[in-house]
């Protein structure tokens, strides 16, 4: 146990503030006005309507001092960037593989990867694909193939490492499939869609046993991995004092690559890469970088985004603003809980995740719970939460027009690095409480339109019920 803990002081927030950025304080009115403009869909909010934003962790962590000075010595040369190699060093130190490839952010590292390794009927394991992930397997033509442990699908069952991959299904679908269609295993680290649960460094092994096996290369999407890694100094037997960056090499030296987007644990605002140990492949990689992101040492990036996040990638590692950055989530996740609130359990890395459909049991999910639990949000005090249920993940049946649920009905509470206070995160506390004092009073919604694919981002909805009646300030 870390000796903070021990000691049952509060855990602070490892750094004073240096630059502040105001957020605007709005009314009950103002937001109700702002919701009805944009069809009660969050993500058409412009974001000064947002008075705490926990849409996403993704790009939107505070750079240190050090990171901003580093962006000042960015050499922004076309080829043979100073700030290249400088990225290239750190990450070839950090995470122990040999060809670096930066790119522009997580998904254009994915879609380079998997349009090199993928044919048409191949298959792509995954703990939990993220959606730009199986979005880019299967513009390939493949299939992808999410295998999490089944304690991974109950939102209310706490497991140390939710996250881990379900290693006997693994090994049958390489028996059905063939190891030649699968050209490569992957392992989500923290699993994102799973809730922000970590995986063990004996399921990476175990999963790492069963690719050698077979000759199959595994890689890890490593958006996480930091947040992973203390999960496992904190969880797993054997770690307690192995520091953090050792536990991220013993990570990775089962890993045969990687994909990696910055804008997570490379505390930086865009950035990413595509990392592996086979050169030829590395080869192909960059030609096919060459042609739609940039020359091999820039990727995408301006020199200075490389060392924001050569030096990000450094102090994500620091084990003070670790143990800050997951005392922070659980806190919310603890308190919320406290009262009542249904939560994934336990609190992941980088996020909470209400169980919406346990939130309004009264609902079904066509009546889009989620939907309705991030409207109520934003009104009761302008937090602004992402749904992953039905509006993200259900369908409309093409022959029938007939509406399919997603097999869960989420909410993610998703919080930036380093950008909000224990105060911001208490008011948040007292928001989701309200909400819940009032559930019985919250009705469902309905699409008035939606687009014919990734609908979420621009659907347009209207409540079913006297919409957020009461409550609030
Ligand atoms: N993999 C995982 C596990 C992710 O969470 C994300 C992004 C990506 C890949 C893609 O990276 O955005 O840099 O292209 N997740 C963000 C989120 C968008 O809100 O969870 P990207």
């Amino acid at each position: 146990m870390p000796p903070s803990v021990a000691k049952r002081r509060t855990i602070i927030e490892p750094f004073k503030i240096k630059v502040v950025e105001p957020i605007r304080m709005t009314t009950r009115e103002e937001r109700i006005g702002y919701l009805e403009r944009c069809g009660y869909n969050v993500f058409s909010l412009p974001a000064d309507e947002v008075l705490i934003d926990f849409l996403t962790d993704s790009g939107t962590s505070a750079m240190s001092a050090e990171q901003w000075a580093a962006v000042m010595r960015g050499d922004e040369s076309y080829a043979g960037s100073r700030s290249y190699y400088r990225f290239r060093d750190t990450v070839k130190s950090i995470f122990g593989l040999r060809h670096i490839i930066p790119t522009h952010q997580g998904r254009a590292a994915e879609r380079i990867l998997f349009s090199t390794v993928c044919r048409t009927g191949d298959v792509v394991p995954n703990n939990t694909h993220f959606d730009t992930t199986r979005a880019n397997i299967e513009a390939t033509g493949a299939r992808a193939v999410d295998l999490p442990i089944p304690e991974g699908l109950v939102p209310s069952h706490r497991h140390p490492f939710k996250g881990n991959m379900d290693v006997e299904r693994l090994g049958a679908l390489i028996e059905e499939e063939g190891a030649d269609r699968i050209p490569l295993v992957m392992l989500t680290v923290t699993n994102n869609t799973g809730g922000g649960q970590p995986v063990s460094m004996e399921n990476i092994r175990a999963v790492a046993e069963v690719c050698r096996a077979h000759e199959i290369p595994l890689y890890i999407d490593a958006c996480r991995f930091a947040e992973n890694a203390y999960f496992i100094k904190l969880r797993e037997d054997g770690y307690d004092d192995v520091p953090v960056r050792e536990i991220v090499r013993e990570m990775f030296s089962h890993a045969d690559g990687c994909t990696m987007s910055a804008k997570k644990d490379g505390l930086s605002n865009i950035g990413g890469f595509l990392a592996t140990n086979d050169e030829a492949l590395a080869e192909r990689e960059r030609d096919l970088l060459i042609l739609t992101e940039g020359f091999p040492t820039y990727g995408g990036l301006a020199g200075r985004d490389l060392e924001a996040t050569a030096v990000g990638l450094e102090e994500v590692l620091e084990e003070d603003y670790l143990e800050y950055r997951l005392a922070s989530v659980r806190y919310l996740g603890e308190h919320i809980s406290s009262y009542g609130v249904p939560i994934m359990q336990p609190p992941g890395g980088h996020a909470i995740y209400i169980d919406a459909q346990a939130f309004l049991p009264h609902l079904t999910p066509l009546d889009l719970p989620g939907q309705a639990l991030v409207a109520e949000l934003f009104v009761e005090g302008g937090v602004r939460s992402v749904e992953i249920g039905t509006v993200m993940f259900g369908h409309r049946d093409p022959d029938s027009g007939e509406e399919i649920a997603a097999s869960m009905e989420l909410v993610r509470l998703a919080i930036p690095r380093r950008v909000y206070t224990q105060s911001h995160v208490d008011y948040v506390v007292e928001v989701i409480r309200a909400v819940w004092e009032r559930r019985a009073s919250i009705g469902g919604f309905r699409f008035t339109f939606q687009a014919p694919a990734l609908r979420h981002f621009t659907a347009r909805f209207e409540p079913l019920y006297p919409f957020s009646q009461e409550g609030g300030e």
